[in-house]
């Protein structure tokens, strides 16, 4: 087994809404005893404040991107906003169709891109660092050593995201409306002009279609800690 320096390094996690990101990243910086870093949790909370204080220009939402205090919660594994827990306030629907807009901004993205490597790479001195979202392996940290894009079939995500509002309560969603809504999503995604959505050239793709999520993680641990080789390293 080759034994890898606890702290130091980090690990590059981006792929389409749905497929499971979140949840591996976060059962992966557990197994791994490190940090997680949701960057789209900074989207978010710049749209939250851009809500909260009515100001929607790009310039004003950058003012915020800028301002805003950072801080990470180990317990919890989540990111402290202004001192505070943020919850659900940041999953509403208002916020996330903001975040959606806003992360096409350039001024935003360029001034969390910023923060993004400041905050990773000040907490990589003391342990290992997911940073989970769109562009990390391509553009916030091209050059790290460990990178995963985490993928699914749109109809596999799709009847998740159906079972999960039906355990929810939820009721009327059809699962055509929602890979519907995926479809567009990814396209968005994807298409926009500043850091779309796509898999680095050297990333590990991981498709969780057919893998239950503990299959996944326990692929990727094994990975970074170097007890399993791709074919071809
Ligand atoms: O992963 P999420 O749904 O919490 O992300 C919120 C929004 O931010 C989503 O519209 C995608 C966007 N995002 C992004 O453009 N780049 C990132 N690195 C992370 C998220």
């Amino acid at each position: 087994m080759i034994k890898k320096n606890k702290s130091g390094y980090i690990v590059a996690i981006d792929g389409p809404a749905g497929a499971g990101k979140s949840t591996v990243s976060r059962l992966l910086a557990l197994n791994l005893q490190g940090r997680l870093l949701d960057t789209g949790a900074m989207y978010r909370s710049v749209a939250y404040f851009g809500v909260k204080e009515n100001i929607s220009t790009e310039i004003g939402l950058a003012k915020i991107a800028r301002s805003i205090n950072f801080d990470y919660d180990v317990k919890n594994q989540s990111l402290i906003v202004n001192g505070e827990e943020m919850g659900q306030r940041l999953r509403t629907q208002q916020v996330s169709g903001l975040a959606s807009k806003i992360s096409a901004y350039k001024g935003v993205r360029q001034i969390l891109t910023i923060r993004q490597r400041e905050l990773a790479q000040s907490w990589a001195r003391s342990c290992p660092v997911i940073v989970e979202g769109r562009d990390i392996g391509t553009v916030v940290f091209p050059d790290v050593d460990y990178k995963f894009y985490v993928t699914a079939d749109p109809t596999v995500r799709a009847e998740r995201r159906h079972q999960q509002l039906k355990k929810q309560g939820t009721k009327g969603v059809s699962l055509q409306s929602i890979l519907k809504a995926n479809i567009e999503r990814d396209k968005q995604d994807s298409g926009r002009k500043h850091a779309p959505l796509k898999c680095a050239n050297d990333a590990i793709v991981v498709d969780t279609s057919k893998m239950s999520i503990n299959q996944v993680v326990h692929f990727m641990t094994e990975h970074i800690l170097g007890r399993i080789s791709l074919i071809g390293e």
